[in-house]
């Protein structure tokens, strides 16, 4: 069955990255500035075919999948990722999402009272709440490091954390994000791990946004965990993720659904989590070879990169406000903020309705991430966008600014 996971399209030369990828690759409406791909992503055509034929074929003889065939499939998938982020096939497990492969490794830990996790002031609500969960559970305790602001330097941000490191002995985890959700920072997260190390803390990092936007490496890292999502910007369908555990730390994890493969090795833990769809993950062996066919790790991010350097300054000097005070290395390639420029008086609290506003009636679907008590935007870049849709974005959100400046006169 692994035969229609195969990339159809894969024989012929992929399009230019811009608008030609965009009307043949995806399926984006036309009238749209899609510049949130961060969020939750937007699946090619080619690789929803794909999902589509797996579904097909199964429901050909469903018995035949889930007691014959799925395991090899499944397998194979997650041999595909295991290649792609360069870790030994035996420490991946695919995972429906990173919030999944949080909840197991927070909940997999034995912790009591005199023990603590520490997060960060940026780490993604949902893992956030995962530790709180634990901590009423345990009672340990949650150890908060709050980043500088700005963020001048890899340094400055490294001593940050270390006194925030060095403040409690009591920390058995770090949770450590790669790359920042409402902040876009890729964050130095070998020097991190290395001085959590030192101090024989565990870390958990939190990489939903780094498989294909960033190069990955897992077994050079040395993380004890780490999790990626593949329906970020990987183009896999939702519902794809992986986690990774060092050999010697796989034996307490246990996936938050208890089944029937709960005692087997790492990987097949996960795989049977009573019945369900998992064509989502086994679609991770279409959507790796996706993104190698379209350009890999050398033009993706370049192209990405490249789009924001460009669009950055433009809009800043159009809306007359400022990008993120950011060093270069700490930039993410896809993903950038800046801050918006809104009418005087607006509070912060406003930035949902925004966001919903610009997409109902200017036609833009950006983030508008609330910290340090400003309105940012946070804007991604995909190979489908060209700047063309950041002047289009940029006169829309000039457009609604002056319509609310002018209620507020009235
Ligand atoms: C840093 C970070 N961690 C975790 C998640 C959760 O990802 P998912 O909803 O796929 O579980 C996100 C989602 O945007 C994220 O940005």
């Amino acid at each position: 069955m692994a035969d229609c996971l195969q990339l159809r399209c894969s024989k012929d030369a992929a399009p230019p990255f811009g608008q030609e990828v965009r009307e043949k690759l995806f399926s984006l409406r036309k009238d749209l500035v899609f510049a949130n791909h961060g969020s939750f992503g937007t699946v090619p055509r080619s690789v929803s075919e794909a999902q589509r034929r797996l579904q097909d074929e199964i429901e050909l003889e469903p018995d035949k999948w889930f007691k014959e065939t799925s395991e090899k499939v499944w397998d194979l998938a997650a041999d595909a990722v295991a290649r792609f982020v360069n870790a030994q096939p035996e420490n991946i497990a695919l995972v429906a999402n990173a919030t999944t492969a949080a909840n197991c490794v927070i909940k997999s830990l034995s912790l009591s009272e005199n023990d603590s996790i520490l997060i960060a002031d940026h780490t993604y609500p949902a893992v956030c709440h995962t530790v709180e969960a634990l901590q009423e559970s345990t009672r340990a305790k949650i150890i908060s490091h709050i980043f500088p602001y700005p963020v001048q330097s890899e340094d400055q941000f490294c001593a940050t954390f270390l006194s925030t490191l060095e403040s409690d002995a009591s920390i058995r985890l770090a949770i450590i994000d790669h790359i920042t959700s409402q902040s876009a920072m890729v964050l130095p997260i070998r020097k991190l791990i290395g001085m959590c190390h030192e101090r024989n803390v565990d870390v958990l990092i939190d990489g939903a946004h780094a498989p294909g936007h960033v190069p990955l490496d897992l077994e050079a890292l040395g993380a004890d965990y780490y999790t990626g999502n593949l329906h970020k910007w990987m183009y896999s369908p939702r519902g794809c993720a992986f986690l990774y555990a060092r050999r010697d730390k796989q034996d307490c994890l246990r996936p938050p659904i208890t089944s029937h493969y709960w005692k087997r090795d790492f990987r097949e833990r996960f795989m049977e989590q009573g019945t369900r769809d998992f064509t989502p993950q086994c679609c991770a062996l279409t959507a790796v070879q996706f993104y190698q066919w379209l350009g890999d790790l050398d033009s993706i991010p370049r192209y990405n990169c490249k789009l924001l350097d460009d669009a950055m300054p433009m809009l800043a000097s159009m809306w007359k406000t400022s990008e993120q005070e950011l060093p270069a290395s700490m930039k993410a390639p896809g993903m950038r903020l800046i801050e918006m420029p809104l009418p005087k008086g607006f509070k912060t609290s406003c930035a949902y309705d925004v966001m919903k506003d610009l997409a109902h009636n200017y036609g833009v679907r950006v983030l508008l991430p609330v910290w340090n008590e400003r309105i940012w935007c946070r804007i991604s870049c995909q190979v489908y966008c060209q700047s063309d849709d950041y002047v289009r974005l940029g006169k829309a959100v000039l457009k609604w600014y002056e319509a609310n400046s002018k209620n507020d006169e009235a």
